[in-house]
Protein backbone atom coordinates (compact mmCIF):
# COMPACT_ATOMS: atom_id res chain seq x y z
CA UNK A 1 0.00 0.00 0.00
CA UNK A 2 2.42 2.81 0.61
CA UNK A 3 3.87 2.50 -2.64
CA UNK A 4 0.57 4.16 -3.79
CA UNK A 5 1.85 7.52 -1.23
CA UNK A 6 2.63 10.68 -3.39
CA UNK A 7 5.32 13.19 -2.93
CA UNK A 8 4.56 15.84 -0.46
CA UNK A 9 5.33 19.26 -1.65
CA UNK A 10 8.18 20.14 0.13
CA UNK A 11 8.18 22.89 2.38
CA UNK A 12 10.15 25.96 1.35
CA UNK A 13 12.33 27.34 4.69
CA UNK A 14 13.16 23.40 5.37
CA UNK A 15 14.56 23.26 1.50
CA UNK A 16 16.59 26.18 2.14
CA UNK A 17 18.41 25.26 5.21
CA UNK A 18 19.01 22.47 3.15
CA UNK A 19 20.64 24.17 0.47
CA UNK A 20 22.46 26.25 3.10
CA UNK A 21 24.47 23.36 4.41
CA UNK A 22 25.08 22.22 0.86
CA UNK A 23 26.42 25.52 -0.69
CA UNK A 24 30.49 25.45 0.10
CA UNK A 25 31.13 29.11 -0.33
CA UNK A 26 32.69 30.45 3.06
CA UNK A 27 31.15 33.85 2.43
CA UNK A 28 27.52 32.55 1.88
CA UNK A 29 24.42 34.24 4.34
CA UNK A 30 21.87 32.36 5.74
CA UNK A 31 19.08 34.68 6.31
CA UNK A 32 16.64 31.76 5.90
CA UNK A 33 14.91 29.87 9.11
CA UNK A 34 13.70 31.72 11.78
CA UNK A 35 16.10 30.65 14.53
CA UNK A 36 18.23 33.76 16.82
CA UNK A 37 21.92 33.96 16.09
CA UNK A 38 24.44 35.94 17.62
CA UNK A 39 27.04 37.92 16.01
CA UNK A 40 29.32 34.82 15.33
CA UNK A 41 26.14 33.26 13.46
CA UNK A 42 25.73 30.50 16.76
CA UNK A 43 22.24 30.12 18.37
CA UNK A 44 23.34 30.23 21.99
CA UNK A 45 21.78 28.31 24.92
CA UNK A 46 20.58 31.81 26.93
CA UNK A 47 22.38 31.93 30.50
CA UNK A 48 18.84 31.64 32.51
CA UNK A 49 18.46 28.01 30.39
CA UNK A 50 21.35 26.70 31.70
CA UNK A 51 20.89 27.92 35.26
CA UNK A 52 17.88 25.95 35.09
CA UNK A 53 18.95 22.79 33.65
CA UNK A 54 21.51 23.06 36.33
CA UNK A 55 18.54 23.61 39.09
CA UNK A 56 15.91 20.78 37.46
CA UNK A 57 18.72 18.34 37.58
CA UNK A 58 19.53 19.16 40.57
CA UNK A 59 16.09 18.68 41.86
CA UNK A 60 14.07 16.91 39.59
CA UNK A 61 13.32 13.30 41.02
CA UNK A 62 11.05 11.77 38.79
CA UNK A 63 10.39 11.20 34.95
CA UNK A 64 6.69 10.01 35.71
CA UNK A 65 4.06 11.59 33.49
CA UNK A 66 2.68 15.61 34.69
CA UNK A 67 -0.62 15.39 33.47
CA UNK A 68 -2.71 15.76 29.85
CA UNK A 69 -2.72 19.45 30.21
CA UNK A 70 1.22 19.81 31.04
CA UNK A 71 2.04 21.22 34.19
CA UNK A 72 -0.07 23.19 36.22
CA UNK A 73 2.67 25.68 36.75
CA UNK A 74 3.88 25.99 33.77
CA UNK A 75 0.28 26.55 32.33
CA UNK A 76 -0.37 29.86 35.10
CA UNK A 77 3.29 30.69 34.63
CA UNK A 78 2.55 31.32 30.46
CA UNK A 79 -1.24 32.48 30.82
CA UNK A 80 0.45 34.97 33.07
CA UNK A 81 3.31 35.71 30.53
CA UNK A 82 1.30 35.71 27.71
CA UNK A 83 -2.40 37.32 29.56
CA UNK A 84 -0.97 39.05 32.11
CA UNK A 85 -3.99 40.84 34.28
CA UNK A 86 -6.13 40.89 31.04
CA UNK A 87 -8.22 38.38 32.10
CA UNK A 88 -8.70 36.09 35.42
CA UNK A 89 -7.08 33.04 35.23
CA UNK A 90 -9.78 30.77 35.86
CA UNK A 91 -11.19 32.28 32.60
CA UNK A 92 -8.53 31.09 30.66
CA UNK A 93 -8.39 26.99 29.72
CA UNK A 94 -5.41 25.75 28.76
CA UNK A 95 -2.91 22.79 27.65
CA UNK A 96 1.10 22.81 27.02
CA UNK A 97 1.67 21.63 23.72
CA UNK A 98 5.34 20.73 21.33
CA UNK A 99 6.59 23.93 20.59
CA UNK A 100 4.12 26.79 19.10
CA UNK A 101 3.30 24.82 15.69
CA UNK A 102 1.72 21.85 18.04
CA UNK A 103 -0.67 24.57 19.78
CA UNK A 104 -1.20 26.04 16.31
CA UNK A 105 -2.08 22.30 15.19
CA UNK A 106 -4.02 21.75 18.41
CA UNK A 107 -5.90 24.81 17.79
CA UNK A 108 -7.46 24.41 14.19
CA UNK A 109 -8.37 20.76 15.07
CA UNK A 110 -10.35 22.59 18.35
CA UNK A 111 -12.20 24.56 15.95
CA UNK A 112 -12.72 21.70 13.18
CA UNK A 113 -14.43 19.71 16.49
CA UNK A 114 -16.42 22.94 17.01
CA UNK A 115 -17.31 23.72 13.32
CA UNK A 116 -16.40 21.32 10.97
CA UNK A 117 -17.65 23.58 8.21
CA UNK A 118 -16.45 27.18 9.44
CA UNK A 119 -13.63 29.08 7.54
CA UNK A 120 -10.38 30.37 8.69
CA UNK A 121 -9.30 33.82 7.98
CA UNK A 122 -5.49 33.84 7.40
CA UNK A 123 -3.28 36.93 6.60
CA UNK A 124 -1.85 36.87 2.86
CA UNK A 125 1.33 35.91 3.47
CA UNK A 126 1.40 34.07 6.61
CA UNK A 127 3.36 31.60 8.33
CA UNK A 128 3.52 28.82 5.27
CA UNK A 129 2.74 25.99 8.02
CA UNK A 130 -0.68 27.68 8.46
CA UNK A 131 -1.61 27.45 5.53
CA UNK A 132 -0.23 23.17 5.06
CA UNK A 133 -2.01 22.58 8.26
CA UNK A 134 -4.86 24.13 7.33
CA UNK A 135 -4.83 21.90 4.02
CA UNK A 136 -3.85 19.08 5.73
CA UNK A 137 -7.10 19.07 8.32
CA UNK A 138 -9.52 19.61 4.71
CA UNK A 139 -10.41 23.68 6.42
CA UNK A 140 -11.71 26.16 4.23
CA UNK A 141 -8.77 28.86 4.06
CA UNK A 142 -9.69 32.65 3.35
CA UNK A 143 -6.79 34.69 2.95
CA UNK A 144 -7.60 38.55 3.85
CA UNK A 145 -4.94 41.16 2.31
CA UNK A 146 -2.43 42.32 4.40
CA UNK A 147 0.79 43.35 3.13
CA UNK A 148 1.49 46.56 0.80
CA UNK A 149 3.84 45.95 -1.61
CA UNK A 150 4.77 49.51 -2.30
CA UNK A 151 4.86 50.89 1.02
CA UNK A 152 5.85 47.24 2.52
CA UNK A 153 3.85 48.47 5.45
CA UNK A 154 0.52 46.62 6.72
CA UNK A 155 -2.74 47.80 3.54
CA UNK A 156 -5.17 48.10 6.53
CA UNK A 157 -8.11 49.42 4.68
CA UNK A 158 -8.04 46.20 2.34
CA UNK A 159 -7.31 43.93 5.51
CA UNK A 160 -10.18 45.82 7.36
CA UNK A 161 -12.27 45.43 3.95
CA UNK A 162 -11.94 41.80 3.98
CA UNK A 163 -12.17 41.08 7.63
CA UNK A 164 -15.73 42.20 7.35
CA UNK A 165 -16.62 39.35 5.48
CA UNK A 166 -16.17 37.21 8.00
CA UNK A 167 -19.15 35.74 10.01
CA UNK A 168 -19.79 33.98 13.27
CA UNK A 169 -18.53 30.31 13.06
CA UNK A 170 -15.44 31.63 11.26
CA UNK A 171 -11.76 32.23 13.00
CA UNK A 172 -9.20 34.73 11.91
CA UNK A 173 -5.88 34.00 12.40
CA UNK A 174 -4.16 36.79 13.67
CA UNK A 175 0.01 37.22 14.41
CA UNK A 176 0.23 39.00 17.89
CA UNK A 177 3.31 40.75 17.03
CA UNK A 178 6.47 40.37 14.90
CA UNK A 179 4.16 39.30 11.85
CA UNK A 180 5.93 36.53 10.03
CA UNK A 181 7.28 36.85 6.76
CA UNK A 182 6.66 40.19 6.86
CA UNK A 183 7.51 41.76 9.58
CA UNK A 184 4.99 44.09 9.10
CA UNK A 185 2.03 45.24 12.47
CA UNK A 186 -0.53 46.95 13.07
CA UNK A 187 -0.37 49.94 15.18
CA UNK A 188 -2.45 50.07 18.53
CA UNK A 189 -5.48 52.05 17.28
CA UNK A 190 -5.38 49.54 14.13
CA UNK A 191 -6.08 46.59 16.28
CA UNK A 192 -8.65 48.33 18.02
CA UNK A 193 -10.13 48.36 14.54
CA UNK A 194 -9.49 44.78 14.02
CA UNK A 195 -10.98 44.58 17.55
CA UNK A 196 -14.04 46.32 16.51
CA UNK A 197 -14.84 44.42 13.74
CA UNK A 198 -14.56 41.27 15.04
CA UNK A 199 -17.27 42.32 17.42
CA UNK A 200 -19.57 43.20 14.50
CA UNK A 201 -19.16 40.42 13.02
CA UNK A 202 -18.88 37.34 15.76
CA UNK A 203 -15.88 35.76 13.79
CA UNK A 204 -13.47 34.03 16.53
CA UNK A 205 -9.89 35.37 16.67
CA UNK A 206 -7.00 33.53 17.12
CA UNK A 207 -3.88 34.69 18.18
CA UNK A 208 -0.57 33.34 17.38
CA UNK A 209 2.23 34.68 19.23
CA UNK A 210 5.46 33.01 18.64
CA UNK A 211 7.95 35.94 18.97
CA UNK A 212 6.59 37.84 22.23
CA UNK A 213 9.72 39.91 23.57
CA UNK A 214 11.65 40.12 19.88
CA UNK A 215 9.70 43.38 18.48
CA UNK A 216 9.51 46.07 21.18
CA UNK A 217 9.26 44.61 24.04
CA UNK A 218 8.22 41.49 26.11
CA UNK A 219 4.80 43.67 26.89
CA UNK A 220 4.16 45.64 24.35
CA UNK A 221 4.57 42.39 22.21
CA UNK A 222 1.92 41.06 24.22
CA UNK A 223 -0.83 44.00 24.40
CA UNK A 224 -2.85 43.48 21.16
CA UNK A 225 -2.92 39.62 22.31
CA UNK A 226 -4.12 41.11 25.80
CA UNK A 227 -6.47 43.70 24.59
CA UNK A 228 -8.06 40.85 21.76
CA UNK A 229 -8.38 38.25 24.91
CA UNK A 230 -10.39 40.87 27.27
CA UNK A 231 -12.88 42.32 24.43
CA UNK A 232 -14.23 39.23 22.64
CA UNK A 233 -16.16 36.35 24.02
CA UNK A 234 -14.23 33.43 22.73
CA UNK A 235 -10.81 33.15 21.32
CA UNK A 236 -7.80 31.21 20.74
CA UNK A 237 -4.33 31.97 21.77
CA UNK A 238 -0.90 29.65 20.33
CA UNK A 239 1.95 30.83 21.94
CA UNK A 240 5.34 29.14 21.44
CA UNK A 241 8.58 29.45 23.94
CA UNK A 242 10.94 28.38 21.15
CA UNK A 243 12.19 32.12 20.25
CA UNK A 244 12.16 33.70 23.12
CA UNK A 245 13.87 31.46 25.58
CA UNK A 246 15.73 29.82 22.74
CA UNK A 247 14.68 26.41 23.51
CA UNK A 248 13.67 25.66 19.98
CA UNK A 249 14.15 21.74 20.02
CA UNK A 250 12.75 21.29 23.35
CA UNK A 251 9.37 21.71 21.88
CA UNK A 252 7.52 23.86 24.24
CA UNK A 253 4.30 25.92 23.50
CA UNK A 254 1.11 26.27 24.51
CA UNK A 255 -2.85 26.40 23.74
CA UNK A 256 -4.85 29.18 25.59
CA UNK A 257 -8.77 29.01 24.97
CA UNK A 258 -11.26 31.47 26.11
CA UNK A 259 -14.76 29.83 25.95
CA UNK A 260 -16.76 32.21 27.98
CA UNK A 261 -20.64 30.95 27.83
CA UNK A 262 -19.32 27.21 27.64
CA UNK A 263 -19.03 24.90 30.48
CA UNK A 264 -15.73 25.26 31.93
CA UNK A 265 -15.41 20.95 31.76
CA UNK A 266 -15.83 20.94 28.61
CA UNK A 267 -13.66 23.58 27.08
CA UNK A 268 -11.00 22.24 29.37
CA UNK A 269 -12.05 18.27 28.88
CA UNK A 270 -11.72 18.66 25.22
CA UNK A 271 -8.07 20.42 25.11
CA UNK A 272 -7.34 17.13 27.16
CA UNK A 273 -8.91 15.27 25.04
CA UNK A 274 -6.94 16.45 21.97
CA UNK A 275 -3.58 16.36 23.93
CA UNK A 276 -4.02 12.56 24.57
CA UNK A 277 -5.25 12.01 20.93
CA UNK A 278 -2.45 13.45 19.14
CA UNK A 279 0.52 12.67 21.89
CA UNK A 280 -0.99 11.86 25.17
CA UNK A 281 1.00 13.65 27.65
CA UNK A 282 3.06 16.83 26.26
CA UNK A 283 6.69 17.26 26.67
CA UNK A 284 7.87 18.36 29.85
CA UNK A 285 11.63 19.41 29.78
CA UNK A 286 11.55 22.67 28.31
CA UNK A 287 7.86 23.31 30.22
CA UNK A 288 9.80 22.77 33.16
CA UNK A 289 13.40 25.09 32.20
CA UNK A 290 10.18 28.27 31.35
CA UNK A 291 8.50 27.50 35.00
CA UNK A 292 11.56 27.72 36.69
CA UNK A 293 12.93 30.82 35.00
CA UNK A 294 9.45 32.72 34.91
CA UNK A 295 9.22 31.83 38.92
CA UNK A 296 12.69 32.38 40.24
CA UNK A 297 12.95 36.35 40.13
CA UNK A 298 17.04 36.38 39.48
CA UNK A 299 16.56 33.87 37.18
CA UNK A 300 13.57 35.46 35.55
CA UNK A 301 15.74 38.83 35.36
CA UNK A 302 18.79 37.23 33.68
CA UNK A 303 16.30 36.09 31.06
CA UNK A 304 14.55 39.38 30.38
CA UNK A 305 18.23 41.24 30.30
CA UNK A 306 19.22 38.63 27.80
CA UNK A 307 16.11 38.51 25.45
CA UNK A 308 16.37 42.83 25.58
CA UNK A 309 19.91 42.59 24.80
CA UNK A 310 19.00 40.17 21.62
CA UNK A 311 15.76 42.40 20.64
CA UNK A 312 18.08 45.33 20.66
CA UNK A 313 20.87 43.67 18.60
CA UNK A 314 18.36 42.78 15.76
CA UNK A 315 17.21 46.46 15.98
CA UNK A 316 20.30 47.45 15.35
CA UNK A 317 21.39 45.44 12.41
CA UNK A 318 17.90 46.48 10.78
CA UNK A 319 19.04 50.34 11.31
CA UNK A 320 22.19 49.66 9.96
CA UNK A 321 20.80 47.60 7.12
CA UNK A 322 18.19 50.53 6.49
CA UNK A 323 21.59 53.08 6.56
CA UNK A 324 23.35 51.54 3.90
CA UNK A 325 20.81 50.46 1.71
CA UNK A 326 20.07 54.20 1.95
CA UNK A 327 23.69 55.34 1.19
CA UNK A 328 24.06 52.63 -1.86
CA UNK A 329 20.71 53.64 -3.53
CA UNK A 330 20.46 57.35 -2.81
CA UNK A 331 16.95 56.93 -1.53
CA UNK A 332 15.05 55.95 1.27
CA UNK A 333 13.21 53.10 -0.03
CA UNK A 334 14.82 50.74 2.48
CA UNK A 335 13.94 52.74 5.54
CA UNK A 336 10.82 50.09 5.94
CA UNK A 337 13.04 47.52 7.35
CA UNK A 338 13.82 49.84 10.30
CA UNK A 339 10.04 50.25 10.91
CA UNK A 340 9.43 46.49 10.78
CA UNK A 341 9.71 44.76 13.90
CA UNK A 342 10.41 41.38 14.93
CA UNK A 343 12.95 38.79 13.36
CA UNK A 344 11.74 39.18 9.50
CA UNK A 345 11.19 41.45 7.11
CA UNK A 346 10.10 40.97 3.88
CA UNK A 347 12.29 42.58 1.15
CA UNK A 348 9.77 42.97 -1.59
CA UNK A 349 12.08 41.41 -3.88
CA UNK A 350 10.62 38.87 -6.96
CA UNK A 351 11.21 35.34 -6.71
CA UNK A 352 14.10 36.00 -9.90
CA UNK A 353 15.88 37.95 -7.72
CA UNK A 354 15.65 36.11 -4.61
CA UNK A 355 17.16 33.13 -7.17
CA UNK A 356 20.22 35.77 -8.16
CA UNK A 357 21.18 37.18 -4.83
CA UNK A 358 21.53 33.23 -3.52
CA UNK A 359 23.69 32.21 -6.74
CA UNK A 360 25.61 35.54 -7.41
CA UNK A 361 26.06 36.71 -3.94
CA UNK A 362 25.65 33.54 -1.24
CA UNK A 363 22.82 35.26 0.13
CA UNK A 364 19.93 32.71 1.29
CA UNK A 365 16.73 34.53 2.05
CA UNK A 366 13.21 32.02 1.82
CA UNK A 367 11.95 32.49 -1.91
CA UNK A 368 8.96 35.07 -0.74
CA UNK A 369 12.07 37.53 0.26
CA UNK A 370 11.72 37.16 3.67
CA UNK A 371 14.90 37.74 5.75
CA UNK A 372 15.83 36.36 9.00
CA UNK A 373 17.60 40.07 10.34
CA UNK A 374 19.10 37.84 13.14
CA UNK A 375 21.32 35.70 10.58
CA UNK A 376 23.01 39.04 9.74
CA UNK A 377 25.90 40.64 11.38
CA UNK A 378 28.26 43.90 11.47
CA UNK A 379 30.38 42.16 8.75
CA UNK A 380 27.58 40.71 6.86
CA UNK A 381 25.35 43.88 6.48
CA UNK A 382 27.38 45.77 4.30
CA UNK A 383 27.45 42.37 1.78
CA UNK A 384 23.22 41.84 1.83
CA UNK A 385 23.69 45.87 1.19
CA UNK A 386 25.66 45.57 -1.98
CA UNK A 387 23.94 42.08 -3.23
CA UNK A 388 20.60 43.98 -2.69
CA UNK A 389 21.62 47.01 -4.81
CA UNK A 390 23.51 44.99 -7.15
CA UNK A 391 20.54 42.78 -8.19
CA UNK A 392 18.50 46.22 -8.74
CA UNK A 393 15.53 45.26 -5.92
C1 LIG B 1 10.24 30.07 10.57
O1 LIG B 1 9.23 30.64 10.17
O2 LIG B 1 11.32 30.08 9.96
C2 LIG B 1 10.19 29.37 11.90
O3 LIG B 1 8.94 29.48 12.48
C3 LIG B 1 10.68 27.97 11.81
C4 LIG B 1 9.75 27.06 11.11
O4 LIG B 1 9.43 26.01 11.69
O5 LIG B 1 9.34 27.34 9.98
Amino acid sequence: MFEDLKAQKPDGILMLMQMYREDARDDKVDLGVGVYKDAAGHTPVMRAIKAAEQKVWETQDSKSYVGLAGAPDFNDAMVKLVLGDALPRDAVNSVATPGGTGAVRQAFELFKMANPGGRVFVSNPTWPNHLSILDYLALETVLYRYFDDTTRGVDFDSLIEDLKQARKGDLVLLHGCCHNPTGANLTGPQWDEVIKVLQDTGATPMIDIAYQGFGDGLEVDAAATRKVAAAVPECLIAASCSKNFGIYRERTGILMMVANGTDKGIAQGTLNFLNRQNYSFPPDHGARLVTTILNDDALRADWMAELEEMRIGMLTLRETLAKELEQRSGSNRFGFIAQHRGMFSRLGASPELVVKMREESGIYMVGDSRMNIAGLNAQTVPVLADAIVKAGV
